[in-house]
Parts: structure tokens; sequence; C-alpha cells
């Protein structure tokens, strides 16, 4: 039973007993249920070690829609599940805590985001897949980090495009592409805080380390950037690269796989403006604990719905950008 105070708090606290090996159960729950769990690169190191798959959002989409598991873990953010939903409805999908939101996806309300687009008739609208169903369904295809520059490559040149809701990642594209595609100013909390001038003191510090940003961050700290790209791309080129050492601008969760896939190497957090604090972390998917995942899975709770009609309009421009994908070797 779904105890009245966990539908109104969005994740499940029972205690878990004493002496429980929480990860054994985990793993066994999961082959019992036939469960997937799936996490982002941002989330705590020990769920990234437990799950089945880690990945960029590209690639936890790709995994979502071809997996014959009966039941999907999204160890990430809501929008991220609901993206997993829409792909596999037939399929129950849980998230270990609703509160795992997105400062992105928030920051581009479906209805606002639907005026903008009537503001601007013939567009073809394009959307980072830090949305709402709801802003997917006001949306012709849906991008990643991973394929956002090939995607708009893709059209043609006379294409007007809007592009929502990271006007970072849009500035970047247009940057790179020559476009003028006309951005919803919205931003991710995390990426926008990083300061160039700590970044360039620690290059000081650090001479021979290479500068890694997502295309979530600021111009300035994108200008002095070696190399740009989603959290999948920096992770392989923190791998392939010479370097051994690198200052990381993107959320400090990322810190873990690099370090587990380079051990020989040195991987530095890149601070923030604000705070004396040395990383720049997501609090939504810092949300996700080893305990809410255990009882999630325990309860098959929290479920992510969505609403059969707005399933339908979001599904569209989702499997654009995963044919898009296929099609260029993504
Ligand atoms: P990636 O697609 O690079 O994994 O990024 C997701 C995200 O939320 C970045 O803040
Ligand atoms: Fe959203 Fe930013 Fe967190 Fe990524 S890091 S999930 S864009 S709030």
């Amino acid at each position: 039973m779904i105890e009245k105070k966990w539908l109104e708090q969005g994740f499940i606290d029972e205690p878990i007993p004493e002496k429980t090996d929480i990860k054994a159960e985990i793993r066994r729950m999961c082959q019992e249920k036939n469960a997937l769990i799936m996490a982002h690169y941002y989330t705590e190191g020990v769920i990234q070690e437990l799950a089945d798959f880690v990945g960029d959002s590209l690639a936890l989409a790709q995994k979502a829609a071809t997996t014959d598991a009966d039941i999907i873990v999204m160890c990430g953010v809501h929008f991220m599940g609901e993206t997993n939903k829409i792909l596999c409805p037939e399929k129950t999908v849980l998230i270990p805590d609703l509160n795992a939101s997105c400062s992105l996806a928030e920051s581009c309300p479906a209805d606002e985001f639907e005026q903008f687009v009537k503001a601007h008739p013939g567009h073809t609208v394009i959307s980072y897949v830090n949305t709402t169903a709801g802003t997917k369904a006001v949306t012709d295809v849906v991008v990643t980090s991973s394929n956002a520059k090939q995607i708009v490559d893709a059209l043609p040149k006379d294409t007007p495009i809007i592009f929502g809701p990271d006007w970072n990642l849009g500035n970047y594209i247009n940057g790179l592409t020559g476009r003028k595609m006309v951005l919803w100013n919205g931003a991710c909390h995390v990426h926008e805080k990083f300061s160039v001038e700590k970044i360039l003191q620690l290059k000081k510090e650090h001479p021979t380390a290479k500068i890694l940003a997502h295309p979530e961050c600021k111009g300035p700290v994108i200008n002095i950037a070696d190399k740009v790209g989603s959290t999948a791309a920096l992770l392989k080129y923190s791998i392939v690269d010479e370097a051994q050492e690198f200052i990381v601008a993107t959320e400090s969760g990322i810190l873990n796989e690099m370090k587990k896939s380079a051990p020989q190497k040195t991987f530095i957090p890149a601070p923030p403006d604000d705070s004396t604090c040395a990383c720049n972390e997501c609090n939504y998917m810092k949300l996700i604990t080893l305990s809410k995942l255990y009882n999630c899975l325990k309860y098959e709770w929290p479920t992510i719905e969505v609403q059969p009609e707005l399933a339908r309009k979001a599904i569209k421009p989702i499997h654009k950008m995963l044919e898009i994908s296929k099609q260029l070797g993504l």
C-alpha cells in the first residue's frame, strides 16, 4: 500500500531493516521483476555503479526504446523518465523521487512555449530533450547535446528555426552552424554558474590541463574550452586525449566515470562563481539515493505517467530525433 505521506512527498522514506545488504537486494529485485536500472552520469557514484546502463540523455532514450525489460527505473531527472514512458507506454517506468526536476525543463512552461511558437509562424521547432512532455508536444524535432548540431545541420539552410529552451546551447549552435535560430531564454542553474575567472586560475595552477565544457555553459566558458560536448562526448575525449589533467566544467557526477575510465589521469571539477564549494552539483540528480531506489523497486512506485493524448503528440519529435540520429550513425 502506498502511504498518503509518500504520495504527498513524492518518494518513499520507509526505513530499511538493519543488516539489509541494500545493493544485493536491489540487484535481486531487478532480476525477480525483470527491471532495468538506467542512470545518468550526474547521479551519485553508488547509483551509477549499481545501474545496468549509464549514459547521456541520448543514450538513455536509445536504450529505453530497445529494452525488453518490464520495468525501467530511471535514476536521473523527471524529463528522462517521461521520455522513457512516452517511448514505452506499456512498461512501468519508475523514478526514485518525483521531485527530481530540471531547471531547464522548468524554465520552459508548455503553455508559454506554445505562445512563443505561435508568435513565429512558419518556423521549425527544435526542443532540447530537457523539456516536459507538454513542451515536446509543440515541437517538431527533439535534440540532445549529442546530436543538436548535426540535426540542425540536416535541415535545409534557409529553414527558419525556433530553438528552446537552453539559450546557451542554442547560441553555441548558432555560432557553429551560422544559423540565426530564434532562441528561448532558458538556462540550467548548474551550468550557468561556472566561473571563467576561477577556471582560468585553475588553468594557471595546472598549465597542461585541458578544459572540458558542456554546451549548457555560458559563452565565455565555452570560448576557453578545449572540448565542448555532451557528457558522453566529454567522457570519450578525456579517455582518448593525450592530456593527463582535465578541468571539467559540467556537473561533477561525471568525474566518477572519468576517473574509472582513466584512473591514471587527474580530473579537476570547475568551481561555480558564487560559493566556496569546489564543484558544481545538480541538486535534482542528487535526490536519487540508494534507499529511495531500494524502496522504489520494492513498492514499484513512484511511477511516471503521461496522458495518452499528450504522449501521442510528444512521441513524434522524439521518434524524429531517434530516426535522424540513426541515419547519422549517432
Ligand atoms: P547530456 O545529454 O550531455 O547527458 O546532458 C544532460 C543534462 O542534463 C546536462 O545538464
Ligand atoms: Fe537539468 Fe541542469 Fe540538472 Fe542537467 S544539470 S538535469 S540541465 S538542472
